[in-house]
């Protein structure tokens, strides 16, 4: 299937889930307020790759980040809720992604890539 639709209103604030679209790996994330704003706050001269918290979601749902779950560097699947940036941290070479999943520090070139996708109602969202 090209795309998939996915209900997250199970997913509680804090929590993150692991689904799969089209044989790749994504992440799930509901934020906090305070991941949020400590996304937001990060100048974009602090970036490797930059990009505004605010491009990698979508508009009245920004507590929302949905993720490919491969390390932008060689693939492997970083782990949630670690690193030096309240992100994710990919242990195979140590790169830190932010919790907007922008690279922060280590090899990886760009940040974790944000698939298509679109909340078809509050808690509906279709990848693809
Ligand atoms: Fe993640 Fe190398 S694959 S740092």
């Amino acid at each position: 299937l090209a795309s998939i639709q996915y209900d997250v209103s199970p997913i509680a604030e804090g929590q993150s889930v692991t689904i799969m679209w089209r044989g790749l790996p994504v992440f799930v994330r509901h934020r906090t307020e305070r991941e949020i704003e400590e996304a937001r706050a990060v100048p974009l001269s602090d970036l490797k790759d930059p990009e505004t918290d605010e491009a990698r979601v979508k508009e009245g749902h920004a507590e929302w980040l949905i993720m490919i779950a491969n390390c932008t560097h060689l693939g492997c699947i970083p782990t949630g809720q670690s690193g030096d940036f309240d992100g994710w941290f990919c242990p195979c070479h140590g790169s830190h992604y932010d919790s907007s999943g922008r690279i922060r520090r280590g090899p990886a070139p760009a940040n974790l890539v944000v698939p298509p996708y679109e909340f078809v109602s509050d808690t509906l969202v279709q990848i693809g």
